[in-house]
């Protein structure tokens, strides 16, 4: 089930906004590319992804520096190794809704 989560105007191009939906912390980025919801926790440690710093559809973990791809959730580099769950986002108008029921990258 997909939760409107805000306005698509509610968000500045490449600055990370936390939100919980179903009790699920996510970082909701637009960027010129789309918007993206990737969970708001780094894989290396319990630290929010939402206070780094995006660049070229990455988000950068502001502790140790490690970025997430926005689109995979891989990070491209050390100390994280693990990917961080990403999830659909759906646009409605100026709705903006994101779906925590299955990562896209749960597969993997
Ligand atoms: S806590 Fe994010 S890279 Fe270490």
């Amino acid at each position: 089930m997909s939760s409107r989560v805000c306005a698509l105007s509610d968000l500045e191009i490449d600055e990370p906004k936390r939100f919980v939906v179903d009790d699920v912390a996510v970082a909701l980025v637009r960027t010129e590319e789309g918007v993206f919801a990737i969970s708001d926790t780094c894989s290396h440690a319990n630290v929010p992804l939402s206070q780094g710093e995006v660049e070229d559809c990455r988000i950068e973990c502001w502790l140790h520096g490690s970025m997430f791809d926005l689109r995979t959730g891989e990070p491209s580099g050390l100390p994280a190794t693990k990917p961080v769950p990403v999830y659909p986002v759906t646009l409605d108008g100026d709705d903006v809704l994101v779906s925590v029921d299955v990562a896209l990258n749960e597969a993997s």
